[in-house]
């Protein structure tokens, strides 16, 4: 068990749930719970604590912004929730200023050089440019969760609707964790062949719309996501602390796939301890690409916004 992580918005309940899978799993050291409400975190690091005699030797705690100085990764989930109607891009306005101060916090605190950010807050390629360059730090120590839930949760979706096994569904969600988000069916596969040879048009389309809209169901329907959100973290966090250079549809900022520079949104990116090792353009349909560069585009309107 290697490294320490520390959730900013632990208290919260993706950060919760995020910390109960790197329990589950036993993987990392240390976990350690920071949040505006310290004593939600608090009561979340006793819970965990209360089952570590069972789950396995890890440092559970929780504390201020101080306790993320010895950090190897600082994965911040801390925000307001998406209202069901609302996109992801419209919290910007709630959730820049939040975002903002967290980093200063942890600017104050002196972090670890090597430590890698994982932004998790929404809107995350937003949040995920503007930790890049509001802190300064090499961009490849910073990135954000991006597509991985959506990728998740279009594999899984496929899966269920198709009665096929989860785990050998490969097909991937690019570009913005958002309303632009893009559908890649020309890799996917299940078992190593080919998903649209499997899937009609009219299929593709229900199965993706479904899980473009998958988030704001959760939302309506429980108030937050949380397992999945929290399982997504978790691999992330895990490629990092394996050093396993997992290719993971991460987001990081893009100088030069597909045209894009400066954006920060999802390719596939090997991840490993020195955080983006390797962001890959790979052989796309043209319309996927034009989507993917559409996508940008989007993201890059939101950012000359905030200035
Ligand atoms: N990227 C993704 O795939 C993804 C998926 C789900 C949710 N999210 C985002 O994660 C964020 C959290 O969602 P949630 O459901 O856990 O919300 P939540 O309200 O349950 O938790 C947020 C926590 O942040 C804390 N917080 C607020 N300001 C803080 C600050 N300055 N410092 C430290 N802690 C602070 C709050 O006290 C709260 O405990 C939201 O922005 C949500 O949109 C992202």
């Amino acid at each position: 068990m290697s490294i320490k992580v520390a959730i900013v918005g632990g208290g919260g309940r993706v950060g919760s749930n995020a910390a109960f899978a790197l329990q589950c799993a036993g993987v990392v050291r240390e976990i350690a719970l920071i949040d505006a409400n310290a004593d939600l975190a608090a009561g979340e690091a006793l819970d965990l604590l209360h089952g570590s005699s069972i789950m396995g030797n890890q440092i559970i705690t929780s504390g201020t912004a101080a306790s993320a100085a010895d950090a190897d990764v600082v994965c911040i989930t801390a925000g307001s929730r998406r209202k069901p109607d609302e996109s992801r891009l419209d919290l910007i306005n709630r959730n820049v200023s939040i975002f903002k101060s967290i980093l200063d916090d942890l600017r104050a605190n002196n972090l670890r050089r090597d430590a890698i950010i994982l932004v998790v807050s929404n809107p995350v390629d937003i949040l995920t440019r503007m930790a890049v360059e509001y802190l300064g730090w090499p961009a490849q120590q910073v990135m954000g969760l991006g597509t991985v839930l959506d990728t998740a949760r279009f594999r899984s979706m496929i899966a269920a609707d198709q009665q096929l096994p989860p785990a050998q569904i490969k097909a991937l969600i690019l570009g913005e964790h958002g309303d632009s988000m893009v559908p890649i069916w020309s890799t996917a596969t299940v078992a190593g062949f080919s998903l649209t040879s499997l899937l009609s048009a009219n299929k593709q389309n229900e199965l993706f719309t479904r899980t473009k809209g998958s988030g704001a169901e959760v939302i309506k329907r429980k108030g937050g996501a949380g397992y999945a959100v929290g399982v997504s973290i978790a691999e992330v966090i895990h490629a990092i602390a394996l050093d396993t250079n997992e290719i993971l549809p991460v987001s990081s900022q893009i100088n030069g796939p597909y045209g894009v520079r400066g954006t920060c949104f999802s390719l596939p990116t090997v991840v490993g301890r020195q955080g983006v090792v390797k962001v890959h353009e790979i052989e796309l349909w043209p319309k996927e690409v034009s989507s993917i560069q559409a996508s940008a585009r989007a993201l890059d309107e939101t950012w000359s916004k905030l200035a």
